[in-house]
């Protein structure tokens, strides 16, 4: 018999009960054991919850603990504290625990790893990147010695939702995230999701998996959606660029290096096309030239998959770690040009700006409150720049404005 506790019971964590109970019978044939949700550990007594629950349901950790022996734990309760310590302790004692929560294994991930190791046992995070997409584990079980140079992806569902709304059926912000929210896509708070939290939390995670080691947090660069307004993205639009809020990490030549921030996509380009909740990943590597995953990126069901199948992938497999070597890649930057919005009160100082650098501006955009520049990115600039992926000459051509002041474009 196989034991499970179950820690969260919200979106994820009755994903996971169900799910677990439509598989019993195949999970027994894999695994040759019957199981049993022994213990559900929430937070709010009071709380109605819409399904009827066949197992021990408790407010109480000691109770929790005490109740059965378990075999492995399943944590879906988000954030680092109480998590960290309930998995630390699950994981001392031996007993593999699953998590969805991508805050706690990018911040404490390298200690929880360690923990499980000392105990021999397993800290599975495959539902922690990217929802109902099978990332982890394929790092883990079918690329184990293959090179990646560059890992990048749309790891954000709640935004990429947001912004697909936004776009194709100009909905408003507020609509759209609380429809996210009510969706079960977004976090607790939806900061982690608009900010670049999230995303910035789960490329640390790729990137310890696809470059063999933890990477220090001021090596990887966050901004998120909330700096991009409405004309930014019509301007985009206009020029034929798809905005997406875009995470990436690769081996720089001082080690590795991250960043996540909206970005201008080329409609050819794989990842302009992800819609919606969907998120998109993409490996780089000699052999594998370019490797894409597509599916989910957030929700109750696909989340509760990855989590089972992350149970079972562990129990069934040997090795369950990539074999990377330390070699010094230094990875050329992902993109040339970029974009720079300029707001009608600082044309001088981007004039100013683009004289002095000696910068060739290639193509503008006017909109009633502002322009859109688009410049190569190798300066430094006193605006954002926002990456623009994909050749820019596949842009729409539109009347350019302002072409006497910088010569031909
Ligand atoms: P949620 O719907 O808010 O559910 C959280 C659950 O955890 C609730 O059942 C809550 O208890 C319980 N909980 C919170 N604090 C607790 C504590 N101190 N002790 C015991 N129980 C506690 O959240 P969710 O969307 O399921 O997300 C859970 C985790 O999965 C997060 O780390 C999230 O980032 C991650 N994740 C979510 C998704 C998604 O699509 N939603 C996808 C991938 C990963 P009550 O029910 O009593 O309030
Ligand atoms: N809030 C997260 C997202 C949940 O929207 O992608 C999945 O990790």
């Amino acid at each position: 018999m196989i034991r499970i506790g179950l820690i969260g019971f919200g979106t994820v964590g009755s994903g996971v009960y169900e799910r677990l109970l439509q598989t019993k019978d195949q999970i027994k044939q894999l695994l040759k054991k019957d199981i049993e949700i022994s213990a559900i550990l929430v937070k709010d007594k009071q709380k109605r919850r819409a399904e009827k629950v066949d197992a021990f349901v408790t407010t109480s950790w000691e109770e929790f603990c005490g109740i059965a022996k378990f075999d492995v734990i399943f944590e879906a309760i988000g954030g680092i504290e109480p998590a960290f310590s309930y998995t630390a302790k699950w994981l001392e004692k031996g007993v593999p625990v699953i998590s969805a929560n991508k805050k706690l294994v990018a911040e404490k991930g390298e200690i929880l790893e360690q923990l499980a190791t000392a105990h021999s046992t397993y800290y599975g995070y495959e539902a922690a990147v990217a929802g109902g997409i099978p990332i982890i584990n394929s790092l883990k079980g079918t690329l184990t010695t293959t090179p990646i140079t560059r890992v990048s992806g749309i790891l954000n569902g709640t935004t990429n939702y947001m912004l697909t709304e936004m776009i194709e059926n100009h909905r408003c912000f507020t609509e759209v995230l609380l429809e996210a929210q009510e969706l079960g896509y977004a976090e607790a708070d939806p900061t982690d999701d608009i900010e670049g939290f999230d995303a910035w939390y789960k490329i640390r995670i790729l990137s310890r998996l696809c470059f063999g080691k933890w990477s220090p947090v001021t090596s990887f660069y966050r901004k998120g959606v909330s700096s991009i307004e409405d004309w930014h993205v019509e301007v985009g639009e206009r020029l034929g660029f798809k905005v997406k809020l875009v995470a990436e990490a690769w081996r720089g030549e001082s080690g590795v290096k991250g960043r996540v921030t909206p970005a201008f996509l080329s409609p050819i380009e794989p990842l302009a096309n992800v819609r919606g909740v969907t998120n998109g990943i993409s490996l780089e590597g000699e052999s594998i030239d370019q490797l894409l995953f597509l599916g989910p990126g957030a929700g109750k069901e696909a989340t509760a998959n990855s989590m089972v199948e992350d149970f079972i992938f562990h129990e069934r497999s040997t090795s369950a770690w990539r074999n990377t070597k330390e070699e010094k890649w230094d990875m050329e930057e992902s993109f040339t040009h970029a974009f720079v919005f300029i707001n009608h009160s600082e044309r001088n100082k981007a004039l100013e700006w683009v004289k002095q650098a000696g910068i060739a501006v290639i193509d503008t955009y006017a909109h009633h409150e502002g322009e859109g520049w688009i410049v190569p990115s190798n300066h430094s600039s006193p605006f954002e720049m926002y990456p623009i992926y994909g050749d820019i000459s596949t842009r729409k051509r539109e009347k350019t404005i302002h072409s006497a002041q910088f010569g031909a474009f």
